[in-house]
């Protein structure tokens, strides 16, 4: 009968809804085909020098040669040597017990120094933040950063990629940590929802849908004069110290979640894409980034950033607009834009819905020349990030060498 729908109808088509949901998932990803199950990618001694270590080739060969005790690396067709990340990062840490490489270079943290917070912030969506943190918390791992990505977007689509589902699988989300103590419920501590990922040192709190919970939970607990701009960082404080550094990836909208990630991040990198209507919207989204800064200040006013970045994202300096943007955003901006941009490219670009990050796409895919144009962005953008890490830490001679 018309006019005589209630919230029950409502709730049933949101139960119905859901369990179809929850089987086509589990449909369409069966176990079996879950990326985490495939081995990653093996690297070249040459990408063990570039990429990873930072070494030159011919001393990291014969440094392979005489220092005892190495993972051998696996010999395939064509005589071609080639190695598990978790193999590079053994060798790594041989190399700089061995002297080898130079002290102060380390990328875990020395006694003292503090663990980088990094957040992913513009509320714009489409700008590729989750793109940037996939990419960048990959690179990072690949150089023997120990790496836990916090994903604060209710859709989650970075532990997607990381295959953490924690709404599929059951299992405790970040919304489980920030949560409110309940009659029923109360909060997990962080480490009971941090999962590990298939990437070598990289490990994830997962999003969730509940996350939009938080926002009508926060609001009822400010209302009674509980604050909140703490609680992500008391939340974290108990794991930090097992990582290097943490990324953040946010939400494309205002929320108390992403409020708190402010207070929690140590430095900032601010994706934007180079059309006039995104920067006519950067303009804007400073403004409200700035207001909310200031409304933390208000409570805590020591709140500083080690660092705050701007990024191009998706350029295609072939596009005449794009190119006079982003020379007009470079002027702006000036040094606070990074030197790479993140260049507009099929090779990382989603496919079959799933994210490709550099680090997991197969190079003989592509030509040469569209494989090295993406690897030079994405791994420039990675170690720029990184030396904004090195600097925080105070340490004076940063990056390891890339040839
Ligand atoms: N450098 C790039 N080249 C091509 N496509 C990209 C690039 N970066 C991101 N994309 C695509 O743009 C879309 C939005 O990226 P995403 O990282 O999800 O943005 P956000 O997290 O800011 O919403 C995705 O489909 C992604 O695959
Ligand atoms: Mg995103």
């Amino acid at each position: 009968m018309a006019g005589k729908i209630n919230s029950d109808d409502l709730e049933r088509y949101s139960i119905r809804l859901g369990d179809a949901l929850d089987e086509q998932m589990r449909r369409v990803m069966s176990p079996d085909d879950r990326k985490s199950d495939k081995p990653l990618r093996r690297f070249s001694i040459r990408e063990m020098a570039d990429l990873c270590i930072g070494m030159k080739y011919n001393t990291l060969r014969s440094h392979l040669k005489t220092l005892k005790g190495l993972p051998s690396g696996r010999m395939e067709p064509g005589n071609k040597k080639t190695y598990a990340l978790e193999e590079i990062h053994e060798i790594q840490r041989a190399l700089f017990q061995a002297g080898k490489l130079p002290d102060g270079t380390q990328p875990w943290r020395l006694p003292g120094e503090e663990t980088a917070k990094i957040l992913v912030y513009n509320l714009k969506g489409g700008v590729a933040k989750s793109t940037l943190v996939a990419n960048c918390a990959e690179v990072l791992a690949a150089r023997g950063y120990r790496v836990l990505v916090c994903d604060l977007d209710p859709q989650a689509s970075v532990s997607d990629l990381f295959d953490v589902r924690a709404d599929l699988d059951n299992v405790p989300s970040i919304y489980d940590v920030l949560r409110y103590e309940s009659a029923d419920d109360g909060p997990v501590p962080a480490h009971q929802a941090i999962a590990a990922t298939y990437f070598p040192n990289i490990d994830i709190l997962p999003g969730s849908i509940a996350l939009t919970e938080f926002e009508y939970e926060t609001a009822q607990a400010a209302a009674s004069g509980v604050p909140f701009y703490q609680r992500l960082q008391e939340k974290l404080a108990p794991i930090e110290d097992s990582y290097d550094v943490i990324i953040f990836d946010t939400p494309p909208h205002m929320s108390f979640c992403v409020i708190t990630a402010v207070y929690a991040a140590s430095g900032m990198i601010i994706p934007l894409s180079a059309g006039m209507l995104d920067v006519v919207s950067l303009e804007k989204f400073l403004e409200l980034a700035s207001s909310t800064l200031r409304s933390i200040e208000n409570v805590v006013p020591e709140k500083k950033f080690d660092f705050l970045r701007f990024v191009l994202t998706r350029y295609q300096p072939s596009d005449p607009a794009q190119l006079q943007l982003s020379s007009f955003l470079r002027h702006t901006l000036g040094e606070a834009m990074l030197r790479t941009d993140l260049l507009s490219s099929t090779a990382i670009a989603d496919a079959g819905n799933t994210m490709n990050p550099l680090l997991e796409v197969d190079p003989s895919e592509f030509t040469r020349k569209t494989y090295d144009r993406i690897a030079e962005s994405v791994i420039g953008i990675s170690l720029e990030i990184e030396q904004e890490i090195m600097a925080a830490r105070g340490r004076k001679s940063s990056v390891r060498e890339v040839a």
